[in-house]
């Protein structure tokens, strides 16, 4: 051997793109996302969301056709947010559980044109409160026990209305035990929970608040997101959500939380899911429109890391572009 001569050459599988696709080890594939909707009440209704390029609120009618553009690319799933006109909100969010409220009629039309889309709907008060907070509001205080029958109640009515799985993002403790038991009470066993176990109070929600106008009018919701310097409790949170029936549990936001995601996917033996949120989705487009980076493929290797780091399911904004060019 001469003096300077490597001893390993892994450069001999990078040769070809033969043998690159031979010995990849993380594969995309459309079947890993979820692919998140705005909805907004009325007919044959697009709106543009301004920090969130390539994203519309759809009236229900659009979404249909939308939706299945999405199913025919091979993507798994859908999960709704409705955009609930400031005339319906309250601070008890009774809109939330009404029978023909816009995400239900949404949900119904859906399942009946797209039976085998899978449709996942949130579960949190934030898009139907007066206040933008996640559960009850009373002197400054978010009240955790008081705001679950709502929670259920929504549940509830999101699973009479079709939903496949209901996705609790409000992070207030016991939910996913008291959903469970409301679904199962009214004839729902079947209906499955998607919990948000581990959702950090993030900076990176900007953009999805101002698409829904739902953001606290007071305070924020670090009372009961998580902070975002914590890593063990974050296991806490999961064991709990499973312990209490969740699942597929989820990690938000993903891409500064790929360590999480790591450390859940080692631990668990339900689905893994991770969101890709609105602020990591508008940042990637945002220096891809002044020409810095290259948006399409900056995308991929964001979502490709979110998998690679243990993820199962992708929740992302960019499901159909990327599912269209894999
Ligand atoms: C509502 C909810 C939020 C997101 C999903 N569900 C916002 C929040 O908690 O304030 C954020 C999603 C995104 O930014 O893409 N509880």
């Amino acid at each position: 051997m001469e003096p300077n001569e490597p001893l390993e050459r892994p450069r001999r599988n990078r040769r070809t793109a033969g043998l690159r696709r031979l010995v990849r080890e993380t594969r995309l594939h459309p079947s890993d996302f979820v692919w998140p909707v705005f909805v907004v009440d009325g007919e044959g209704e697009r709106q543009p969301i301004e920090a969130m390029p390539g994203c519309e609120r759809h009236s229900p009618d659009v979404l249909v056709e939308e939706a299945r553009k999405a199913a025919d690319l091979g993507i798994s799933a859908v999960a709704l947010f409705p955009a609930v006109d400031a005339s319906l909100k309250d601070s008890v969010a009774s809109e939330s559980h009404r029978p023909d409220g816009l995400l239900q009629r949404a949900v119904r039309r859906l399942k009946l044109a797209l039976p085998e889309l899978v449709v996942i709907t949130d579960v949190a008060m934030d898009p139907y409160s007066s206040d933008g907070h996640d559960g009850l509001l009373r002197d400054g205080q978010i009240l955790n026990d008081e705001s679950l029958p709502i929670l259920a109640a929504m549940a509830v009515s999101q699973a009479d209305a079709g939903a496949d799985l209901v996705a609790p993002s409000d992070m207030l403790d016991g939910r996913v035990a008291c959903i469970r038991d409301a679904l199962d009470h009214a004839g729902h066993s079947d209906v499955g929970i998607l919990s948000y176990a581990v959702k950090y109070a993030s900076a990176f929600y900007g953009p999805f608040r101002s698409a829904l106008d739902s953001a606290p009018r007071e305070g924020d919701k670090r009372t009961y997101q998580m902070d975002p310097a914590n890593r063990r409790e974050a296991m806490r949170e999961v064991t709990l959500d499973i312990q209490e029936g969740a699942d597929i549990v989820m990690v938000k936001p993903a891409l500064a939380y790929l360590d999480i995601i790591d450390d859940v996917a080692a631990e668990v033996d339900v689905p893994v899911a991770a969101y890709h949120v609105s602020g990591e989705y508008a940042m990637v487009h945002a220096a891809g429109q002044r020409g810095w980076i290259d948006a399409d493929a900056v995308m991929q290797e964001c979502l490709l890391s979110i998998k690679r780091a243990g993820a199962d399911i992708i929740f992302t904004y960019a499901a159909r572009e990327v599912a269209a060019a894999l």
